[in-house]
Order: C-alpha cells, then sequence, then structure tokens
C-alpha cells in the first residue's frame, strides 16, 4: 500500500454527512436516495437495457446490433453501430432547438470575451474539417493539438472528430522533447497550434516550442496555426498555414463521417510506472454515451445552466467534461484562457459572477490554494448563480472540502467529489447530487452500470473499513480500448495485475454505507497538483543528464500540490554536488518533461538503496522524503551503509 495515504487518517475520521439540500433535490434528475438505489441495481443487473436506453438519447446513423460483446479487455460496445461525435455534440443542436443559444462562453487571461452559438460553433468545426481534408488528412490519421485554451482548441478536436481523424492533445505546458514523443509515437501526420498562449500576464511561445519539437519529427506535413495574440513567429513555408486565411477559403459546409462505434476518436497520453508515457486510445460510441450521460446526471445538467469545468482540454477532464460531455448535452460551456490568480487572486470568483455560472468544476489543489489566498478574494463576490460544484484529480481533504461548502457554495449547493481516470475516460464514482449525501473526502457511489470493489491482490474481496486495491468488475462502454502501439502492456498494466478486473492503480477502502474513499496511488504514479506523473519519466529525464549517474523520484506528501516530486540523484565520477547543479538539475527536467515536473527537492547521494536483486527501493526514499529517516523494514537492502549515506547524502 503507498506510504502517501495520508488522507486515510482524516477519512476515518471524517464522520459528517451532507445531505443534498431539499430545493436541490426537489429539481433534480435524480430526487432520492430510492431513486438512485433502484436505477442502480437495473444498471448492473440489466447493463445492455440501461446503456442501451441512454444511448438512444444520442443520434445514430445506424442502430448497433448489440450493446456489448466479448469480456475484460476485449471488451466492445454498441457493435455495429455508426455515429459521428461532432454530429452529436454540434450539428444536433444547431439544426434544432439551439441553433442560437451559446455553446462556448469565453474569455481571455487579458479580459476579452467570445461567446460561440451552436450554429457558429457548427460553421466553424465544419471549415476547419475542410482545411484538414484539403491538407489530405483522412480518416484514422491522427493529429496532434498543442493549444492554449482558446474556443479554437474546442474546434479543432470537434472538426478531427467530424472527419474520423484521431486527434492527440498535448498539453500546452509540455515541453518541446515531450511533444516529440508523443507525436513520433502514433506518427502524427498535422500538428494544429497556435501562435502564443496569455498565462499569467505573459506569453507561452507555443508555435516556437512546436518548431523545436518538430526538428524530430519526420511523420508531419503540416502546421496549422491559429494566431491568439499576433505575436511574431516564425512559419515555415510549404509546411506552416494559418488558421485564419485556410478558413477563409474552405467550403462551410462537411459532411460529418460515418464512424463506427469502435473507430478510434481520440489518443491522450498519460504517466504510468515506466518512463515512457502511454498513448491511452478512446473509441466512439462508448466514450460518447458514458460522457454524456454522466455529464447529465452527476452535473445534473439543465438547459439553462452555464457550466465551467476550469481543467485544461490538454488533460482528460478537458477532453470529457469541457468538449464531449457537456456539448453531447447541448450546455453552454464556459471556457478560460488564463491563470486562477490573474490579475488578482479573485479572478475565477469574477468570472462566476460576470457570466453567471451555475455549475462549476476544479480540482482540489485549486482549493487549496483559494484557501491559501484568503476568504477575503471570495466575498468580494457574490456567486449567486452557483448551484453546484464538483472536484475531480485527487482525493480532497476534508478541510478544504468544507471550505469549499461555505466560502464557495454557501452551504447551498451540493459538491460532487469525482473520481475516474484518463483510462476510464468518464465518471466511475461520483454522488448523484440530488440523491446521494456527501461525505467530505469520499467520492460516495458508483455511476450506474460501475462495479467498483476493494480487493487483495489475489482479487478477494476485503471486508468495508479496510483499505484494499481499488478495482472494477465489469467492464463499462467508455474505457479505454488499447495502449496506442502496445495491447499487451494494456492488459498486463489493467487486466492482469488482479484476476478478472480492471485494477485502477488506486488504493481505497469501502464503508459501511458502501462509499469509497481513496486513498492514493500504489503504483509508482505521484499526483502532482492533481496531474499524473510518472517517476520513471523524472528518472530518465535526470539520467539523460551528463552529470547524472543514477536517479530515483517519489512522491511526497505537500499541502499544496497533495504531492511533491523528491529525487536521489548520484553523479557521474568528478563530478561534485553543489547548488548550482541542483539548480541546473531542477532545470533540465523541468526543460525535458515540463514545468509541472520540477523536483521540489532534490538530494545529492552517494549510492541508492536498492535490494539484492538491484530494484531501487523507493518505499525508503518516500520515507525518507517524508519523514527525514528510514525506519521502516530494511532487510532486504543490498548495502545496509547506504542508509547512513542517503541521510549525511545532502553534501
Ligand atoms: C486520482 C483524472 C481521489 C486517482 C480524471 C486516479 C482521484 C488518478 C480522484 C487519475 C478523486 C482522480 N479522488 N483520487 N475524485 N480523481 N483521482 O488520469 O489516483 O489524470 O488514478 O484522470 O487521479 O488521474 P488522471
Amino acid at each position: 500500500m503507498s506510504e502517501e495515504s495520508t488522507d486515510l487518517d482524516s477519512s476515518l475520521r471524517e464522520n459528517r454527512v451532507f445531505p443534498p439540500p431539499a430545493e436541490f433535490a426537489a429539481k433534480a434528475q435524480v430526487k432520492s436516495l430510492e431513486q438512485y438505489e433502484t436505477l442502480y441495481r437495473q444498471s448492473v443487473e440489466h447493463p445492455e437495457e440501461f446503456w442501451g436506453e441512454a444511448a438512444q438519447e444520442l443520434e445514430w446513423f445506424s442502430p448497433w446490433t448489440k450493446v456489448m460483446d466479448g469480456e475484460a479487455a476485449h471488451t466492445k460496445w454498441f457493435v455495429g453501430g455508426k455515429l459521428n461525435l461532432s454530429h452529436n455534440c454540434v450539428d444536433r443542436h444547431a439544426l434544432g432547438a439551439r441553433r442560437d443559444k451559446v455553446a462556448l462562453l469565453w474569455e481571455g487571461e487579458p479580459g476579452e470575451v467570445r461567446k460561440l452559438t451552436f450554429g457558429e460553433l457548427h460553421e466553424q468545426v465544419q471549415r476547419l474539417a475542410n482545411v484538414l481534408k484539403s491538407l489530405g488528412i483522412r480518416r484514422g490519421d491522427r493529429v496532434a493539438i498543442y493549444m492554449g485554451m482558446a474556443p479554437e482548441l474546442a474546434i479543432a478536436l470537434l472538426a478531427c472528430a467530424r472527419i474520423g481523424a484521431v486527434h492527440s492533445v498535448i498539453f500546452g505546458g509540455f515541453a518541446a522533447q515531450a511533444i516529440s514523443d508523443r507525436v513520433n509515437d502514433s506518427s502524427c501526420v498535422a500538428v494544429i497550434t497556435q501562435d502564443t498562449s496569455y498565462r499569467r500576464g505573459s506569453e507561452v511561445q507555443l508555435k516556437a516550442i512546436v518548431d523545436e519539437a518538430l526538428k524530430k519529427c519526420s511523420t508531419v506535413r503540416n502546421v496549422v496555426v491559429f494566431r491568439r495574440s499576433g505575436s511574431p513567429i516564425k512559419m515555415q513555408p510549404g509546411r506552416d498555414l494559418w488558421w485564419h486565411e485556410e478558413m477563409e477559403k474552405a467550403a462551410p459546409a462537411c459532411v460529418a463521417e460515418r464512424m463506427d462505434a469502435e473507430d478510434p476518436l481520440y489518443l491522450l497520453y498519460t504517466s504510468g510506472t515506466t518512463g515512457k508515457p502511454k498513448g491511452l486510445l478512446h473509441t466512439t460510441g462508448g466514450y460518447a454515451v458514458q460522457t454524456y450521460l454522466t455529464s447529465k446526471y452527476v452535473f445534473d445538467l439543465r438547459d439553462d445552466d452555464v457550466y465551467w469545468c476550469t481543467a485544461d482540454i490538454g488533460w482528460v477532464t478537458g477532453h470529457s467534461y469541457v468538449v464531449y460531455g457537456p456539448l453531447l448535452n447541448g450546455a453552454t460551456v464556459m471556457m478560460y484562457e488564463g491563470a486562477p490568480n490573474w490579475p488578482e487572486c479573485d479572478r475565477f470568483w469574477k468570472i462566476v459572477d460576470d457570466h453567471k455560472v451555475t455549475i462549476f468544476y476544479t480540482a482540489p489543489t485549486a482549493i487549496r490554494a483559494f484557501t491559501k489566498w484568503g476568504s477575503a478574494w471570495v466575498e468580494k463576490h457574490s456567486l449567486a448563480s452557483l448551484r453546484l460544484l464538483g472536484t475531480v484529480g485527487e482525493p480532497i481533504n476534508p478541510e478544504s472540502w468544507m471550505w469549499y461548502h461555505r466560502m464557495i457554495g454557501k452551504e447551498r449547493c451540493p459538491i460532487v467529489d469525482t473520481y475516474w481516470q484518463t483510462e476510464t475516460g468518464a465518471i466511475m464514482i461520483a454522488p448523484i447530487p440530488g440523491a446521494v449525501a456527501a461525505k467530505p473526502g469520499s467520492a460516495t457511489r458508483p455511476f450506474f452500470g460501475i462495479v467498483p470493489e476493494v480487493v487483495t491482490k489475489e482479487g478477494n474481496p476485503v471486508p468495508d473499513g479496510h483499505g484494499g486495491l481499488l478495482v472494477m468488475r465489469k467492464p463499462w462502454p467508455s474505457m479505454a480500448r488499447t495502449i496506442y502501439g502496445d495491447q499487451a502492456r494494456y492488459e498486463a498494466t489493467y487486466w492482469s495485475e488482479v484476476p478478472g478486473s480492471y485494477f485502477t492503480g488506486d488504493g481505497a477502502r469501502r464503508d459501511a454505507d458502501g462509499y469509497f474513499w481513496l486513498m492514493g496511488r500504489v503504483d509508482d504514479v505521484i499526483n502532482v497538483s492533481g496531474h499524473r506523473l510518472g517517476t520513471m519519466e523524472v528518472e530518465s529525464a535526470l539520467v539523460a543528464h551528463p552529470k547524472v549517474a543514477e536517479a530515483a523520484a517519489v512522491g511526497r506528501p505537500h499541502e499544496m500540490k497533495g504531492q511533491a516530486i523528491a529525487v536521489f540523484v548520484t553523479l557521474e565520477g568528478g563530478h561534485q554536488p553543489s547548488e548550482e547543479l541542483r539548480q541546473e538539475l531542477r532545470h533540465w527536467v523541468a526543460k525535458e518533461i515540463g514545468a509541472l515536473a520540477r523536483p521540489d527537492d532534490l538530494t545529492f547521494t552517494q549510492a541508492l538503496p536498492k535490494t539484492r536483486s538491484g530494484k531501487i527501493m523507493r518505499r525508503l526514499l518516500r520515507e525518507l522524503a517524508t519523514t527525514g529517516e528510514v525506519k521502516g523494514d530494511t532487510t532486504t537492502l543490498e548495502d545496509f551503509t547506504v542508509i547512513a549515506k542517503l541521510r549525511e547524502g545532502d553534501e
């Protein structure tokens, strides 16, 4: 079990219960616990009926013959069904009653506001789809997208989906090397980017970083550049094209491709336990149905909502709950380009009031930052439009939950703590807000059709109240179908650890009321401010530095970030530790991967603790990084003196 499960203590003590506010429940889609439990029972007893009925709410070009087929890693959903997600997110509303309803409501960091109706979005998506086609991009081709939070980013995803191209969004905070790796792994034929993006008052040089990355990529034929700031950039003739020029030339209508339910929709790279991020592949039909349905029920979406998920589209939360899920529901989606503390620490609350946001979905790490900045920033604003709050990405500590509940929700808004993963595609465990009472720090109960369980490594159920591994006993529609180019790794990582089940990589405990309490990762994945990083990725970056011999990275608890990265480094002969080298190495990692991977602590040591078989004992390093000493079992250590050396370690 992970030694970083510090939330366990507080969650064991936590026994406050917050029932759905009566006023909220009265208008909610699911109004009572009994209703939730009845629906849940039906959904797991008759999954084909349940998901089949949900799927009817979307538009299919032709129906499926079977709702699900096969089992475990090989499950297929909506077999034979044909649909298009761009059609379902946009056309269905634009050609119906929502033509003039705002689809995307955007605010730039400098303060400008843009509103795109479903009708306008429809035209933009079709034009861009034609631009992509004119570049020879076909069904199944991979297209990398590296942009800031502009409406054009959502348009880019939807245009790819329209023509059946597989988008691979790379978070705008990643460095050039991370882009090259991802582009090459799936042989992308084009990149969509923008000149620069605004962040905390300065400009992120997105296009220049793409130029750097593409020096190592031979498969990319074209780069489409959206002009956001107008700042000068280099355009490479023959390869680079301006978005606005091509859009003007493009025809305004583009028929959506008839995609098979199991055709790929997108790739999204995420960190695992090896040095190489894996490209999780999501497909069309099942992903559509579950993102649609979870948005509808967990956020209790109504037609007059202004829905704001603060995640960047570069992460899975942005894919499923900025773009696909809410747009499938025809919701008005708020998007904000910049930092929460620009120009001041109340920017989010100002946006909520200015745009009358009704649903606000963010990460615990952001809430911890708001708490630290102080309540005065919140009190300047009314927040009266809010009716529902959400969190995602990491366990929320009960103190932050209480602050969120009082200061932002004014004790009036239910909070949905949503547990899921890049791999699951959509929410798996979360309260249905009008029906299930919240307990601060718990993601509560499973979504319809989802069967989580806490088990031992052998797959045996663990009694309620005890910690174990979190698995999913049954497949679900939006699960990732494979790791791009590595089916064997997909099956080994997720479907073999615990026989017969999907293994999440998380530790959890279920209480007597059937509530799930997440306890953190049990593998070598760290969660820094809600962003996943593999310890091996950080280590690989470090050993790529000429002065580094060996490196070990571990996570340790961090008050603001959830977890911080602590690394232990041994140097190549002839090099001496110094403060200068420490800074150089921290900077190096940020340059190799991205700023979010910059180690918080860096300890120089003469040796790393290893087992006799040569495995680095991360457990001991975690203990040392967390408490400053090592008390755990060291009997398997190959060299006992290494612990003393580590403690002296820092020069
Ligand atoms: C963690 C983000 C506790 C968990 C959607 C998971 C959570 C990993 C929660 C996935 C939550 C996510 N409570 N832990 N509500 N949500 N996690 O792929 O460790 O970026 O395995 O997907 O975040 O992170 P990912």
